[in-house]
């Protein structure tokens, strides 16, 4: 029995009987601004995104030598490997010839990565270890992708996308490494279909992932009938959230039972700052979206993958697929659909600001985190 599954379960039900989440002090404001400031944008991707400790994958994605997934992070096209010798690295997705990606693909499994453009190509080490017409030129100076410094904590890869940065990843977790532990990221199986979702600023999309109060309006009708709104637990380490949301209990309910099963009686989300939202995870289905800031403030893009405690073969192929679109379907038609007015509304708004409630700690929390990152105060 995990102590730590039994006490949010009982935080929860107190809650629950209370008629109240967990609260912040005060409410909090937030301008309008933040969300669309190019110059605030422009520092957060350089102070937060190319700085920081980033979750990039899950060894889960990475069972194998050879396994890989690729996306663009914050203007970095990343390439995280399984390498032949066991190890995973991240590289940037750059060919060192003349710059295009060495792969396109979002996941897969490779014995080579080759540039389409010459075909130079790359070992799962990163090292280049093929050349056309090498002999014309001379000798080249470099050895492989460029490596940016990672590393395993609790089941997921941590890196620093300034390949000349530093990572203490045990320390940016400030304590979350446990409750992340318990999760058993590195038994899970990837269901290697990704979704990708267009979405508005990066906090905006964000803000959605750290909300347990709209759970049972704007999601009533779809994963908002299992859980009772509004009665969240929060629990912070360093910048991450870990909410636990509780499941519609039923009256004989006895959290010091021997034969709980928890993933009946609450929910669990880990935000692991500044971008990844882990759903589920303590049972047998695991949700884990990327938020991808774009190009421009007013633009990102949700990426999402499924994981199972079971290789996705035979009818899990489709179980697999229906939740897959369930999860699109929720997030891009009420989620992002909601948000994307938000965004349209921020040039109306002027510098007047949002409000966050003291039932929203989760939001105060991030904001307060960018705001002290960035140098100022919420
Ligand atoms: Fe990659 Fe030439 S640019 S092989």
């Amino acid at each position: 029995m995990s102590t730590m599954l039994n006490e949010l379960v009982a935080r929860l039900q107190r809650n629950v009987v209370d008629g109240q989440p967990d609260r912040d002090e005060q409410p909090m404001r937030v301008p309008a601004s933040a969300y669309a400031d190019p110059d605030q944008y422009r520092r957060e991707i350089d102070r937060i995104f190319l700085k920081s400790p980033v979750m990039v994958a899950l060894v889960a994605e990475l069972r194998d030598a050879g396994d890989y997934v690729a996306y663009d992070l914050a203007g970095r096209p990343l390439l995280i490997v399984r390498g032949d010798d066991g190890v995973i690295r991240a590289f940037l997705n750059i060919c060192r010839h003349r710059g295009p990606k060495v792969t396109d693909a979002v996941c897969g499994s490779a014995r080579r990565f080759t540039c389409p453009y010459h075909s130079w190509s790359y070992d799962t080490t990163g090292n280049l270890v093929g050349v056309p017409g090498r002999e014309t030129f001379g000798e080249i100076d470099v050895t492989g992708l460029i490596e940016l410094p990672s590393a395993v904590v609790a089941g997921a890869v941590f890196a620093v996308l300034d390949p000349d940065g530093d990572l203490d990843a045990g320390g940016w977790l400030a304590g979350m490494e446990d409750s992340l532990s318990e999760l058993r990221l590195n038994e899970y199986y990837p269901y290697r279909v990704p979704t990708f979702i267009d979405s508005p600023n990066w906090k905006l999309a964000a803000d959605g992932y750290l909300d347990g109060y709209h759970i049972g309006y704007l999601h009533r009708n779809t994963i908002g009938t299992r859980s009772i709104t509004n009665r969240n637990t929060y629990d912070f380490f360093g910048p991450h959230v870990r909410i636990g949301f509780a499941s519609k209990l039923t009256p004989d309910f006895d959290p010091a039972a021997a034969d709980i099963d928890y993933k009946d009686y609450l929910s669990l989300v880990h935000y692991v700052f500044p971008n990844v939202s882990l759903s589920g995870g303590h049972g047998d289905t695991l949700m884990m979206s990327r938020l991808l800031p774009g190009p421009t403030p007013d633009r990102s893009t949700t990426l999402q993958f499924q994981f199972y405690r079971e290789p996705i073969v035979d009818e899990m192929v489709d179980v697999a697929e229906q939740k897959r679109q369930l999860y699109e379907q929720v997030v891009a038609d009420e989620d992002c659909a909601t948000i994307f007015q938000v965004g349209e509304a921020l040039p109306a708004m002027g510098d007047r600001h949002f409000i966050f409630g003291r039932n929203e700690p989760a939001n105060q929390h991030l904001h307060r985190t960018i705001a002290s990152m960035l140098g100022g105060s919420a």
